[in-house]
């Protein structure tokens, strides 16, 4: 279980607004609800703002109650819509987010999503003193400053189900199977899933192997008898690094297929951990709120909540722990 703090409630905030922005995340709707129910048990007006920042800039603010966000719990998705704002990039843009926020009554501002999402909140309140607060949500747990992600553990345990499906067809047919996981910047769903789902290789953007060293553990493996094995790919920056290492592969002689998860590890019914994780962070983003604390994230530290300053977050490389590393390598052998 995660252990609240208690936060003193100084009330200066009546009314708060949240959106959704960049990916979506199995578990988003649960932060959705519980900041919206959180928020009125607390007295507070709760708006909800679609399509993340490009419905604030449109003006898509509705106010919620308690069953706008009824049903929604177990749902993949946001209710809310996502979007990924090139605009806000924009020091205008963002001074007339501010604005419409003030002339819509709202007092804080409460964003879930990603670095991105992020960049956008911090610069917002910064120059215009508006105040906002970040939930992490985002599949890929690439988030400095919080242990764990709103989505993370969905997709590692739906890319998991898919790779327990194909060793099954790669062990029938003698295959390689290099099997591809999102994660464009960081290796933590390569790295479960690697290790999660037994696999004989794991490739993170943080740490390549070069296509001998992955010949050479597989014909290890095949000195021990083995005659499949599932390497698992995080797809890094450039597209295409699992089709490009099997076409390696298949010039070494071996026979392989490639096979990308793609979105699908983005959709699907959020985990009883993300869940929780999300019902938490939700309440605990307003309380902080409540308490006059913004410009910072809501996250997990070591089983309890904390919040972070955005400084300490944004353009921050959250690293892979490097046990978790050497223990998928000495698992594979
Ligand atoms: O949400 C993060 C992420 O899933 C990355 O792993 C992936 O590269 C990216 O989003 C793809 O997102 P989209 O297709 O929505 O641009």
């Amino acid at each position: 279980m995660i252990k609240i703090p208690e936060i003193p409630n100084l009330k200066k905030c009546k009314s708060i607004a949240v959106l959704t922005s960049g990916g979506d995340a199995p578990g988003m709707n649960a932060a959705i609800r519980s900041v919206v129910r959180y928020g009125l048990a607390q007295g507070l007006k709760v708006y909800g703002i679609s399509r993340g920042y490009s419905g604030l800039l449109e003006g898509h603010i509705d106010l919620m109650d308690a069953s706008s966000v009824a049903n929604i719990i177990q749902r993949g998705g946001t209710v809310l819509k996502t979007d990924r704002c090139l605009e806000f990039y924009k020091k205008e843009t963002r001074r007339e987010a501010a604005n419409i926020l003030f002339r819509n009554d709202v007092d804080a501002l409460v964003v879930i999503g990603g670095d991105g999402s992020f960049t956008g909140a911090h610069l917002m309140q910064t120059e215009t003193g508006f105040p906002t607060i970040g939930v992490p949500g985002t599949i890929d747990n690439d988030i400095a400053g919080t242990d764990d992600t709103i989505g993370f553990d969905t997709a590692v345990n739906t890319a998991l189900e898919a790779i327990d499906r194909i060793r099954d067809t790669a062990s029938s047919h003698d295959r390689i199977f290099l099997v591809e996981v999102m994660g464009r910047s960081s290796g933590f769903i390569g790295l479960s899933v690697g290790i999660g789902g037994g696999a004989e290789t794991t490739i993170v953007p943080e740490n390549q192997e070069s296509i001998g060293a992955i010949c050479k553990t597989i014909e290890r493996g095949t000195r021990r008898g083995k005659s499949s094995s599932i390497i698992v790919v995080s797809e890094g920056k450039k597209p295409g690094l699992s089709t490009r290492l099997a076409a390696s592969l298949e010039e070494r002689g071996y026979s392989t297929k490639v096979a990308i998860l793609g979105h699908q590890q983005r959709g699907g019914s959020p985990s009883a951990h993300d869940r929780l994780l999300a019902s938490v962070l939700g309440s605990s983003a307003v309380a902080y709120l409540l308490n006059g604390k913004s410009n910072g994230m809501v996250g997990v530290q070591q089983g309890s909540v904390v919040h972070v300053p955005f400084k300490k977050v944004i353009g921050v490389k959250k690293e892979l722990d490097s046990s978790m590393l050497d223990l998928s390598r000495v698992l594979s052998t």
